[in-house]
């Protein structure tokens, strides 16, 4: 099985985690640091479950242990021993053509639910524990189990929809109903009707590939280093620890930008990093990137 980033990092003289995933058995080394969706996107290549803040504010890692929903990005993968872990990947049956979908992933389909789909696993992880627990939630609950669940393409009434035709169907063992959405009042063979979304089936059961879910051989991974404080003027920026740390190729910093290093929407005042005698304007102002062979030495060296 193919690695990635911090993969190699093991933990010698400790035991193996033994997990289930997707009803799947997996005895794998612990490896320093882990977090559980590292585990689940890197070594088994589970790339359904989404990374978004990976500080456990915006769900979007939501995985089921045991049943319950959890925010695997915060996670430690070791204490994932002995549980049974079910991901987006992990509700539909079938293989891709004949895929049987749960009637949540249906249901966010037919209700136009899934858009960029980049939060769209973590609200169905989510949604699937609340149906598990209640299966005939009201408009408030649905919205109070999905409250820490956040969607930035704001499909919030029809992901709500979604989840109440989803408990119906279960509830009844009847099709998920469809949204009524009347044809327009000029109807061609295709503009003047509702559709399904065309990449939405991928998106409702992980398959959808996203940039951070690209792998190539000899990949790099790359951190930044950002500004901790709101305002102040870079004034020192000593990268040569960074820069001899074996695994770091290359530490980049404003000076390393050819040309022009502002950009911005309408004025190029906004800098791709701060240079030296710079304004730092904001906590998150990018001082300089690393670029290195694993994730764990990226992160290591832009401390
Ligand atoms: S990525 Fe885990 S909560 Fe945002
Ligand atoms: S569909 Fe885009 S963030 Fe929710």
């Amino acid at each position: 099985m193919k690695l990635r980033g911090n993969a190699q990092n093991r933990i010698m003289g400790m035991s193996n985690i033994n997990l289930s995933v997707n009803g799947q058995q997996y005895s794998l080394e612990p490896v320093a640091g882990e977090t559980l969706s590292t585990l689940l996107r890197q070594r088994l290549q589970l790339t359904g479950t989404k990374i978004g803040c990976e500080e456990a504010e915006c769900g979007a890692c939501t995985v089921l242990i045991d049943g319950e929903p959890i925010v695997s990005c915060i996670y430690p993968a070791e204490r994932a021993d002995g549980k049974t872990i079910v991901t987006i990947e992990g509700l539909a049956q079938g293989v891709h053509e004949e895929m049987k979908l749960h009637p949540l992933q249906e249901a966010f389909i037919e209700h136009g639910a899934v858009q960029c789909g980049f939060c769209i696993p973590g609200q169905i992880m989510t949604a699937y524990a609340l149906l598990k627990h209640n299966p005939n939630p009201d408009s408030a609950d649905v919205r109070f189990a999905l409250k820490d669940t956040l969607c930035r393409c704001a499909g919030y009434p029809t992901i709500e929809n979604a989840i109440l035709a989803a408990a119906q169907a279960l509830r009844t063992g009847e099709p998920v109903q469809k949204p009524n959405i009347p044809d327009s009042i000029h109807v061609h063979k295709s503009v003047g009707h509702t559709h399904a979304r065309h990449d939405g089936m991928d998106k409702v059961i992980g398959t959808a590939i996203y940039t951070d879910d690209l792998v190539f051989d000899g990949m790099l991974y790359a951190k930044v280093r950002r500004a901790m404080i709101p305002h102040g003027f870079l004034t020192k920026l000593d990268i040569s620890k960074a820069k001899t740390l074996p695994g770091v190729v290359a530490v980049l910093t404003a000076e390393d930008i050819p040309g022009e290093h502002n950009h911005g929407l309408v004025i190029f005042d906004w800098p791709v990093m701060v240079g030296l005698g710079e304004r730092v304007r904001y906590v998150g102002d990018a001082l300089a990137i690393v670029a290195a062979e694993t994730q764990a030495i990226a992160e290591q060296a832009a401390g």
